[in-house]
């Protein structure tokens, strides 16, 4: 069921698997009206269901990658492309290696630039080229941060290189062998590209992130929340599972 809050849909799921399942739902059937869209992916666990639920449907026939372009929202930096903790490893692992997408219409940012600024120069342009995003996915970190665009005291624009926050390095480590291991920088789609975007879809799942879910929707509109800018765009929806809604229930009432 979607309730309203401002401009942005919210959907909440009772569990993890019927959140991934709704927001494969929403992505399939923009692909089907818009079959050669460029979509923006997002890594990290939360979008984990939703890509599985992504290639069950391209088995099952109901979903055709072929004509799509893709963009992924960041990279760490460094860090090689073959890398089990890269995204592009995590994007192939997930979703490239399992359904009929075009090999030369996926994007990703380069982890070894050797010139960071040229190729996020780059990035940009090609989003430019391929019409503007279509459809973003986005997750959202404990801090409130979109891509790798971490709390600061102004928005971000465009795909730039990144510091990441002691937050974000502490968020990340499980996925490494040790903290240390956790690269300190990334390229990032700015805020400003990800607010480029034609439509978003943020997902969000566990109780670690109902507080954060509660600022970006009801509190104000802040760069030292960067998530809360979404509050400005006209065609978002957030998928939660009930753990991640817990606060906005308890704020608006909601059963
Ligand atoms: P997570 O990360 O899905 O692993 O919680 C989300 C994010 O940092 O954007």
């Amino acid at each position: 069921m979607f309730q309203k809050i401002g401009n942005i849909k919210i959907c909440i799921e009772k569990d993890y698997e019927a959140m991934s399942l709704r927001a494969a739902d929403i992505f399939a059937d923009c692909v089907a009206q818009n079959s050669n869209g460029a979509y923006g992916f997002a890594t990290g666990s939360t979008p984990v269901g939703m890509y599985k639920a992504l290639v069950e449907k391209y088995k099952n026939g109901k979903l055709d990658f072929s004509q799509i372009t893709t963009f992924n929202l960041d990279e760490y930096y460094p860090i090689k492309g073959d890398h089990d903790q890269s995204y592009r490893y995590f994007m192939e692992q997930n979703l490239f290696n399992h359904v009929n997408l075009d090999k030369s219409k996926i994007n990703l940012l380069n982890g070894q630039a050797e010139d960071t600024i040229l190729e996020c120069k780059a990035y940009d342009h090609k989003i430019g080229i391929a019409g503007g995003i279509t459809l973003q996915i986005l997750g959202i970190g404990t801090n409130g941060h979109i891509g790798f665009n971490e709390p600061n005291d102004y928005f971000s624009g465009k795909t730039g290189i990144v510091d990441l926050t002691e937050n974000t390095i502490n968020d990340n480590a499980r996925f490494f062998e040790s903290r240390a291991q956790v690269p300190c920088q990334a390229l990032s789609m700015g805020i400003g590209s990800i607010m480029s975007a034609k439509e978003i879809l943020l997902l969000a799942a566990g109780a670690n992130k109902s507080k954060i879910i509660a600022d970006m929707l009801l509190g104000r509109v802040m760069p030292q929340v960067p998530a809360s800018i979404l509050q400005f765009h006209q065609h978002v929806t957030v998928v939660l599972d009930t753990p991640a809604a817990e606060d906005i229930r308890l704020m608006l009432g909601y059963q």
